[in-house]
């Protein structure tokens, strides 16, 4: 009988479906997703529908990317999520997004604006994951790798854009970073 009381504190843990954030969130709201396939090089993720605010950086520098942050902070303020996402298009149009918890709502964005709200459908992207302080140039080069990674398996991939992915602030002395290439059917 003395089994019983911890039983009954077992069932509810183990019978609900709560998704496991990876430990690289750390604790903060992340993009909930599942490991579809996963190589030495890279894996395939299913991400469910998310919103994210977003803005344009009109050139790849660390004064347009500071400008850009303030830009989404003023509208939505400071809140604790990650990652931060830097879409690159063409390699020339960058914008930056920060992804915002299902739970958490946006003040109205009054048009026109330099920052939008943006919900994107569920999504397949391929991922490949990246250390050390991220960087411009380090998620093209990662992509570029990437890029290739998925040719050599035969992969149907997005070749006009990729994202890079942060989950810490600039200034974190370890990072886990990601690029991510959309696949295409
Ligand atoms: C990149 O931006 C495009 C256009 O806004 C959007 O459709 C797409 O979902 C974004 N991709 C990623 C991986 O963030
Ligand atoms: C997983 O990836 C491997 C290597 O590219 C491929 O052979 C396999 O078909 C993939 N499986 C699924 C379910 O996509």
């Amino acid at each position: 009988m003395q089994l019983l009381p911890s039983l009954l504190i077992l069932v509810p843990l183990c019978g609900g479906q709560e998704w496991e954030a990876p430990e690289y969130c750390r604790g903060s709201p992340c993009p909930q997703f599942t490991v579809v396939n996963k190589t030495t090089d890279f894996e395939e993720r299913l991400y469910v529908a998310t919103a994210w605010i977003t803005t344009k950086i009109p050139n790849p520098t660390a004064f347009d990317l500071i400008a850009a942050s303030a830009r989404l902070k003023s509208v939505a303020g400071h809140f604790d999520a990650w990652p931060v996402l830097i879409n690159v298009t063409n390699d020339k149009e960058y914008v930056l997004s920060w992804f915002v918890p299902p739970d958490m709502n946006i003040p109205e964005i009054t048009d026109p604006s330099p920052v939008q709200l943006e919900n994107r459908p569920e999504v397949n992207v391929y991922v490949r994951v990246f250390r050390g302080t991220p960087s411009i140039d380090q998620g093209k080069l990662n992509a570029n790798e990437l890029c290739k990674s998925l040719r050599k398996a035969g992969k149907t991939f997005s070749t006009e854009r990729y994202a890079g992915a942060a989950y810490e602030s600039y200034f974190a002395l370890t990072h886990h970073n990601e690029v991510w290439i959309d696949k295409t059917q």
